[in-house]
């Protein structure tokens, strides 16, 4: 059955960055977009359109509202949504009192559904449709993520993390029960529905050199699945790595060593990287997740999405909240600490760009700008309506904008999660803000 939505249309069909705004960005001003099957059929003017339209087609129509792409978030924990605002540590502590203590609960599968499916409302709530997700060692984690994904027919990337040492017991798995157990989540999942996996070695410093091999070949042995962890986040970190590995060169090398680098493989950070790390990444295709909340909240640094996006070595970078280390799952409130972080090194980061970032932007650095990502023809129908008037300051706030761009800026900076009015997944609306009543609906 066709259905159709119906308001200003904003959506970007390249990159920002490096090609001429006017040939990247789609808008319509009274747009009309038509979905059938879960993918969008027709997108244009909406006068034009309804000029030919079978009348029996139900139309959604959004006033004072923003019709988007879904925005996608990069990377992200779901076990850590019960630690979302822990005080006062810096990462490798932060991962020792915290993380290690909430990722073992989720072994008990009534308890990973339950965080599964808060965490997934909470991500449609804020206008989210897909996410590149890290479960725990526990498999159980895994199936209670992508059941919960299934149902709602999500594009959601996620696995089991590989971790073998320099953690509890209770989180540690071994070289072979890693590899065994993801390849059976492989099976299992990769490809059901919109369902993908990741192969996913937490980082460095809690996996063995044998772990890190196996890891680099389970990955190898399925072709089209992803691999994510993290990298170059913490000055700290960074020279456990070192002392950990001392026979590789930086901590780039590590993963390349173990045959980690290469297209649909994503990396959470890179807030220390060098020229000639981005130089590696952007030769081997490699991806990398820029997640402002996290670093600021855990004093992590300052990324330089300047060097990632515009340098002599651009590489695939998406915006990301990796919460729980991140403080918000909304991707405008990420938006909103991207432009900070790039205002102290001196580089204005525009509302376009930053839209860009958690939209076409993040779908290249997950491989699936053919998919998701955009509004066009063809493309998968994940749908985000963000609210012109979500609160009163943004309502009188936008009274005084003159253009789109201050519109959206505007958006960026003082919005979040209350300003998604209604979320399509697949076609199908999951989630309305209804206005006139103040209910939400799921
Ligand atoms: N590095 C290794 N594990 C983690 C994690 O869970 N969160 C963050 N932010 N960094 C990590
Ligand atoms: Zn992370």
């Amino acid at each position: 059955m066709k259905t159709a939505i119906r308001g200003q249309i904003l959506s970007f069909q390249g990159n920002p960055f490096t090609e001429p705004l006017e040939d990247c960005l789609y808008y319509e001003e009274d747009g009309l977009l038509i979905m059938e099957n879960g993918h969008i059929l027709e997108v244009g003017s909406a006068v034009k359109m309804l000029a030919t339209l079978a009348p029996d087609i139900p139309i959604d129509v959004y006033q004072d509202a923003l019709i988007c792409p879904g925005f996608i978030d990069c990377h992200v924990h779901y076990p850590q949504t019960e630690i979302i605002g822990a005080y006062g540590a810096q990462l490798i502590d932060w991962l020792n009192k915290y993380t290690f203590v909430a990722e073992q609960k989720f072994s008990d599968k009534i308890h990973a559904s339950q965080a599964a499916e808060i965490f997934l409302k909470e991500t449609l709530r804020a206008g989210t449709t897909t996410a590149s997700v890290f479960c725990t060692v526990d498999p159980t984690s895994v199936d209670a993520f992508f059941e919960k994904s299934e149902k709602l027919n999500m594009r959601n990337i996620a696995g089991k993390v590989l971790m073998d040492r320099n953690a509890p017991d209770g989180l540690l798995d071994t070289p072979q029960t890693g590899y065994d157990q993801t390849k059976d989540l492989i099976a299992k999942w990769h490809g059901k529905g919109r369902s993908l996996y990741s192969v996913t070695p937490r980082f460095a410093p809690t996996s063995s050199p044998e772990q890190m091999e196996m890891t680099g070949a389970v990955w190898q042995e399925h072709p089209g699945t992803y691999l994510q962890s993290h990298i170059s986040e913490n000055i700290g970190e960074i020279a456990w790595v070192a002392d950990l590995y001392p026979d590789r060169s930086s901590y780039v090398d590590v993963y390349s060593h173990y045959n980690q680098l290469g297209p649909r493989a994503i990396y959470g950070h890179g807030v220390h990287f060098k020229e000639d790390d981005f130089r590696v990444f952007s030769e081997t295709g490699t991806a990398l997740a820029h997640c402002p909340t996290s670093n600021l909240f855990l004093g992590s640094g300052l990324f330089s999405i300047e060097t990632a996006m515009t340098g002599p070595n651009k590489v695939r970078t998406g915006l990301a909240t990796d919460l729980g280390g991140g403080t918000n799952f909304s991707q405008l409130v990420s938006m909103n600490e991207a432009y900070k972080i790039a205002q102290l090194a001196g580089y204005a980061l525009s509302a376009h760009h930053a839209f860009y970032l958690a939209t076409r932007g993040a779908a290249a650095a997950l491989y699936l700008e053919d998919k998701i990502g955009t509004i066009a023809k063809g493309y998968e129908a994940d749908i985000t309506v963000l609210d012109l008037k979500a609160t009163p300051i943004i309502d009188y706030r936008l009274e005084y904008a003159q253009s789109l761009e201050e519109i959206l800026f505007v958006l960026m900076i003082m919005g979040d999660d209350r300003a998604t009015r209604a979320t399509y997944v697949s076609g199908k609306r999951v989630y309305f803000n209804d206005r006139d009543t103040g209910k939400e609906h799921f």
